[in-house]
């Protein structure tokens, strides 16, 4: 049978370009489908800077406007990897021509823009779905699973973290290329639909909704020079954010972000204690996850570090012998991999559109709390 093309239409072509079009060259061949991953078209601005790019991972051709991109016959399903302030515009544009949409997180620069992104591609029934990746680290989905067994009775809290420290100095321009998430007018936040965005995402996928909020954020350095006029701006990101809230089970929820933590890159952790067991799960160390479960004979009760790399773990069948982990853009591969079975049984893999506004309508509310230093209810998706 001759495999069905997924023509893919690309645009943006810096860290998450990279880490997209990794897992297109990947997945045919760990994850084999009855679909044929065709690299047709990769689009920037820069002409010379994306035929380098295509050239390097092997795209067909290049578009400069992602207008004309959107538009192609030869393009099946267009992979949003540019800014937060585009992403509300190209999926509509996708929508109206009955592209597939695989956007990056966060959805939008906020839930009235991905609202309107969830009617658009549900009006056009076109498969959609956004790059919340940590969802298929396989330590994080064998977590998924011994929650959805009942493995930890009832949940009691939620906390999770996310820790950088690339913004301490305030030479650092805001702006333009590289430093886009510094202006809010580009990111839509800072921290919180940065880091926070793939924190909640996860949370509310291991542990469902939440209820309500109340937050805290600071932008320690007041003012930077932008990038792309040389003017100094006022900075209106959040540099840091920490809140607490309800899940809709009963559950408190305790997360902190910052690019203030000196000495952490990336350190995205997260914890869930329920009333039989706990788990715990952290970025830097991905392969592995945390479980404690109290029922154990007591003489041996204690916390075990599973390496997730067994063949009856999460997507590991499809890699290596046992024993042998997988990295960070594995979890790419697997996402690519989900999506695929989900448009050949009918299935769409999540998170679609309308998932991901559960994490938005938080990240609206953390804003909210912040700027009125009062709880907020976090508003229905
Ligand atoms: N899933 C994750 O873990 C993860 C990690 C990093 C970034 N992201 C998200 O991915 C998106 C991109 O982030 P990044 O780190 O790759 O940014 P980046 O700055 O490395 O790349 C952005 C790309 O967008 C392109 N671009 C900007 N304006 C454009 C336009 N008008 N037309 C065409 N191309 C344009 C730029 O040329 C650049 O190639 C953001 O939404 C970000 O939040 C997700």
């Amino acid at each position: 049978m001759p495999k069905k093309p997924f023509r893919v239409g690309m645009i943006g072509y810096g860290f998450m370009g990279r880490a997209h079009s990794n897992a297109y060259r990947q997945v045919g061949q760990f994850f084999p489908s009855n679909h044929q991953v065709v690299l047709k078209a990769a689009c920037a601005r820069n002409k010379d800077a994306i035929q380098a790019f295509a050239d390097q991972w092997g795209y067909e051709s290049i578009e400069t406007d992602w207008r004309k991109l959107v538009e192609r016959p030869d393009i099946d399903a267009v992979d949003i990897c540019t800014p937060n302030n585009l992403h509300c515009e190209i999926a509509l544009a996708a929508a109206a021509n009955k592209k597939m949409i695989l956007c990056e997180k966060p959805l939008a620069m906020n839930a009235e823009e991905g609202r309107k992104m969830v009617q658009a591609v549900e009006a056009a029934g076109v498969a959609n779905i956004v790059w919340y990746n940590y969802r298929r680290v396989p330590a994080v989905t064998l977590a998924k699973q011994l929650v959805a067994e009942g493995r930890l009775g009832k949940i009691f809290h939620y906390r999770a973290k996310f820790l950088q420290d690339w913004t301490i100095s305030p030479e650092l321009p805001q702006g333009g290329n590289g430093l886009w998430r510094l202006d809010a007018a580009v990111a839509g936040s800072g921290v919180s639909g940065d880091l926070l965005a793939h924190c909640i995402d996860t949370a509310v996928w291991l542990n469902g909704r939440m209820s309500n909020v109340c937050a805290m954020t600071e932008t320690f350095i007041k003012e930077r020079k932008h990038q792309e006029t040389g003017q100094v701006q006022k900075v209106t990101i959040d540099d840091a954010c920490t809140f607490f809230g309800t899940f809709e089970n009963g559950s408190l929820a305790n997360f902190e972000s910052t690019r203030y933590a000196r000495g952490h890159k990336a350190l995205y952790t997260l914890e869930i204690n329920g009333e039989n067991a706990s788990i715990a799960w952290d970025l830097h160390d991905l392969q592995r996850l945390q479980y404690f479960d109290h029922r154990t004979e007591s003489k041996l009760r204690g916390w075990s570090s599973i390496h997730v790399t067994d063949s009856d773990h999460p997507y590991m069948g499809k890699w290596w012998v046992p024993g042998l982990a997988v990295g960070y853009d594995t979890s790419f591969t697997h996402q690519v991999a989900d999506f695929l079975e989900g448009i050949e049984q009918g299935n769409p893999a999540g998170p679609t559109f309308r998932d991901a506004m559960d994490t938005q309508v938080v990240l609206d509310a953390i804003l909210t709390s912040a700027k009125s230093k009062q709880w907020v209810n976090v508003d229905k998706a």
